[in-house]
């Protein structure tokens, strides 16, 4: 069958190319539908990032999957939409033995499409049925962003457990990025209530800044306004969320909280460089406000049940919006703008849903 396969570790060697269908005995056999395109494939791609199987030298890429049941069993019926969860237990620690390798001690867990474990890009994959989550038919192709609005949902989890340690709420959130994730955590907040401004270069009036606004959050310019002067026309934010990627403007999400504040990182930047952070905002506003900075990855199971409700309940209130989430969607073999797209979500299509939107 046909997959989207690289050579870890070679720079653009991205290609299509046939890989054996495996055998599916004890497992469910899914048609994957789509399959979603992030900064992390791309940094694969790049020769970044990425591990292939054992002693094998490639890899199948995708780890953003919609896919269909092709035959009934082990709780599924043919005809159900489904996706997968993507890290996989390293079977050696605390975390992974009581089902959260999302935070694995070992680092040696693997990853569907990323790390020791092939991925969704090709027509056929026999998934472990504990990893498939299913995807209600109402939320039809919008399931593909499943697994990034897992992320969110992770870490906005793990964000209010750590700013209930004490007595607080969260009232005033800024989301800095608005790709698919910077998009997806302004959704989130945005069902939750709260009052969000979410921030990226785009001009105000492009289609990323309207579709910010559709939710109700106020979209800022970052080029015309910055973010230290919104901070002080607001009053500091209980909850910050950096989804751009850019480790200066991580370290300043410390000066943009307000007391008790909590701030989520969730963008990658693997820049060797030195970031500058103001002395008095770490050596006294965090310690005097009781304010903190922790970084997020990967999702629990609990995490893509919530991600699918979140979904689901942002469709029904937003439903003309969360239609153009994706923003580009192309058969395999034009992998390549996929992987050059720059709107908020990309995805390669394999087969049709059947009836489902
Ligand atoms: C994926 C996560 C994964 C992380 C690190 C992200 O792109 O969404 O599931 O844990 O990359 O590999």
């Amino acid at each position: 069958m046909q997959a989207l396969v690289v050579t870890p570790g070679e720079p653009h060697s991205v290609r299509v190319a046939e890989h054996p269908v495996e055998a599916a005995e004890s497992a469910v056999l899914v048609r994957t539908l789509e399959v979603g395109v992030c900064g992390t494939d791309r940094e694969i791609s790049e020769g970044i990032f990425g591990v292939a199987p054992g002693d094998e030298r490639a890899l199948v890429l995708g780890h953003e999957l919609l896919g269909v049941v092709e035959r009934d069993g082990h709780g599924f019926s043919r005809g159900d939409l489904v996706t997968a969860t993507v890290r996989r237990s390293c079977r050696r620690c605390v975390a992974c033995e009581e089902g959260a390798p999302d935070s694995c001690l070992t680092g040696d867990y693997s990853e569907r499409g990323i790390t020791r474990l092939h991925g969704f890009a090709r027509e056929l994959v026999a998934e472990d049925p504990a990893q498939l989550v299913p995807i209600p038919r109402a939320l039809g192709r919008l399931g593909v962003v499943a697994e990034p609005a897992s992320i969110c949902a992770r870490a906005l989890r793990h964000a209010r457990a750590i700013g209930n340690r004490q007595p607080w709420r969260a009232e005033r959130a800024l989301v800095i990025g608005a790709g698919a994730i910077g998009m997806l955590v302004t959704y989130l907040l945005r069902l939750e209530g709260l009052d969000v401004w979410t921030a990226a270069l785009d001009p105000p009036g492009s289609p990323r800044a309207r579709l910010v606004e559709a939710s109700g959050a106020r979209y800022v310019a970052s080029r015309e306004t910055p973010l230290e002067d919104l901070r002080d026309e607001v009053g500091g934010f209980d909850l910050v969320v950096e989804a751009a990627g850019d480790a200066q403007v991580m370290a300043a999400t410390l000066g943009l909280l307000r007391r008790s504040g909590v701030a989520c990182l969730l963008g990658i930047d693997p820049r060797e460089r030195t970031v500058e952070l103001d002395g008095p905002t770490i050596g006294l506003d965090a310690v005097l406000e009781n304010r903190v900075l922790f970084g997020s990855v990967n999702a629990h199971r609990e995490d893509w049940v919530a991600a699918v409700d979140g979904l689901a309940r942002a469709r029904e209130r937003w439903p003309e919006a969360l239609e153009r989430f994706v923003t580009l969607r192309v058969p395999l073999d034009r992998f390549g703008e996929a992987f050059e797209h720059r709107g908020v979500k990309a995805t390669l299509v394999l087969g049709e849903t059947g009836g489902a939107r």
